[in-house]
């Protein structure tokens, strides 16, 4: 656990490095669609590959919280890097460092800790969106080695990693054994016969990196599978439990940054005579704006806490990001209407936020998907 003055030194680190090497910048990445890997190596020097990472493997080993507060300074800049190293530290990071050997954490966990690698996680395919255990890329025994073949979909980083953590069939196909049947690989980019696909154009997050990957008789020796084999959808699982919580700081990111400037353009634009904060229906709307976002970030850091206690926090991290992305994707909306005709033009920051919320609700599974998770945590037998 970080003092109060160590967690406020971690955050202003991340609000300074965003301020300066990020926002000014991100508008052009976003037109571009310039995926900065520059940028991810300076934050990866600075540690911010390996927030969640134990000290002992060369992390910083932040609380769930601070880790929380860092990702907002970074997506109130540009979600598109929020997102990257987001995924980095949630996912692939949660997952070496709970199922990884000795071994493996040397040779893949220190190295991301220390910005040297940078991963992302592949679970989806074309045909297995929110129902994840109907994939079907396929890995088969071939003597010492493990074969894989088959095809992601909209993968984070898949065409920037130095490696993935992709989510493969092991039980065959005449003895399908759904979830319990999946494994999960930890796959080098450079290795013969991973190709990702040309990066998507998105609506919004257009600086991040969303590509489809194609497995073509990609050969591991058995070193390479994580943990125990059939266990991969629920390491899947846990590490979307973490990846849940930093969405919640992403879209808290995104909606805190669209507040900002409405209060900055209500202040100074002006309408039959004066500012347009002096009217009541706009100070309500920047009143809810801000109760909403404030709710988020509370609700968030309350399931940091239980999570850092050990607690189970699956239905609490869906809330979170229910909660969260809906909050980001109504507060941009907003926005929006304050800003009238200069909000829909590309000339005005908060068209980019509104494009980049969107994705929230989507991503790491659906809102509806949360709501599923939540309700059949809730329900009696
Ligand atoms: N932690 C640990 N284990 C878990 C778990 C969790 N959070 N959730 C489920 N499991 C376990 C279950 O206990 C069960 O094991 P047992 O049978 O031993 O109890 C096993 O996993 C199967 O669980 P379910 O029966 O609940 O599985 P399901 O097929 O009904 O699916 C689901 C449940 C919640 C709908 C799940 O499929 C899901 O979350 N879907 C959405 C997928 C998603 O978020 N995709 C996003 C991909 S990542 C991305 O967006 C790309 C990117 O790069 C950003």
């Amino acid at each position: 656990m970080l003092t109060a003055t160590e967690q406020r030194e971690v955050v202003e680190l991340a609000r300074e490095f965003a301020k300066e090497k990020i926002e000014p910048f991100a508008a052009e990445w976003d037109r571009t669609s310039h995926f900065p890997r520059e940028v991810i190596d300076e934050l990866g020097k600075l540690g911010f590959l390996g927030m969640t990472t134990p000290e002992e493997y060369d992390g910083m080993g932040l609380d769930t919280v601070t880790y929380l507060l860092a990702l907002e300074e970074i997506s109130a800049a540009d979600a598109a890097i929020a997102v990257s190293i987001g995924i980095h530290n949630a996912i692939p990071t949660t997952m070496l460092v709970r199922h990884g050997t000795p071994a493996q954490k040397e040779r893949w966990l220190r190295p991301m800790a220390r910005g040297e690698l940078l991963a992302g996680f592949a679970l989806s395919e074309a045909e297995a969106g929110s129902d994840a255990a109907s994939l079907r890329a396929q890995a088969t025994r071939d003597g010492k080695e493990w074969v894989l073949n088959g095809a992601k979909a909209w993968a984070t980083n898949a065409g920037t990693a130095d490696l993935m953590m992709i989510m493969v069939r092991t039980d065959q196909p005449n003895a399908r054994r759904g979830p319990k049947g999946i494994s999960t690989f930890v796959v080098p980019t450079d290795t013969k016969g991973y190709k990702a696909a040309k990066p998507e154009d998105k609506m919004g997050l257009r600086a991040s990196n969303t590509a489809g990957i194609e497995l073509n008789d990609v050969r591991l020796p058995a070193d390479h599978m994580l943990g125990d084999e059939g266990m991969g959808f629920v390491y899947a699982m846990e590490g979307l439990d973490a990846g849940r919580l930093g969405i919640g700081a992403q879209a808290v990111g995104i909606a805190r940054r669209a507040l900002e400037h409405s209060i900055s353009y209500c202040a100074e634009r002006k309408q039959f005579g004066k500012a347009i904060q002096d009217f009541q229906a706009v100070q309500f709307k920047l009143a809810d704006m801000a109760t909403r976002i404030e709710a988020a970030r509370a609700l968030s850091h309350r399931v940091a806490g239980r999570k850092d206690a050990g607690e189970d926090v699956t239905m609490f991290t869906s809330m979170v990001k229910l909660f969260a992305s809906e909050t980001a994707m109504w507060v941009t909306t907003q926005a929006i209407q304050l800003f009238g005709g200069y909000g829909y033009m590309r000339d005005f920051p908060v068209e980019k936020l509104f494009r980049d919320a969107k994705v929230t609700e989507i991503y790491e599974g659906t809102s509806e998907i949360q709501r599923v998770v939540i309700a059949r945590a809730l329900r009696h037998s």
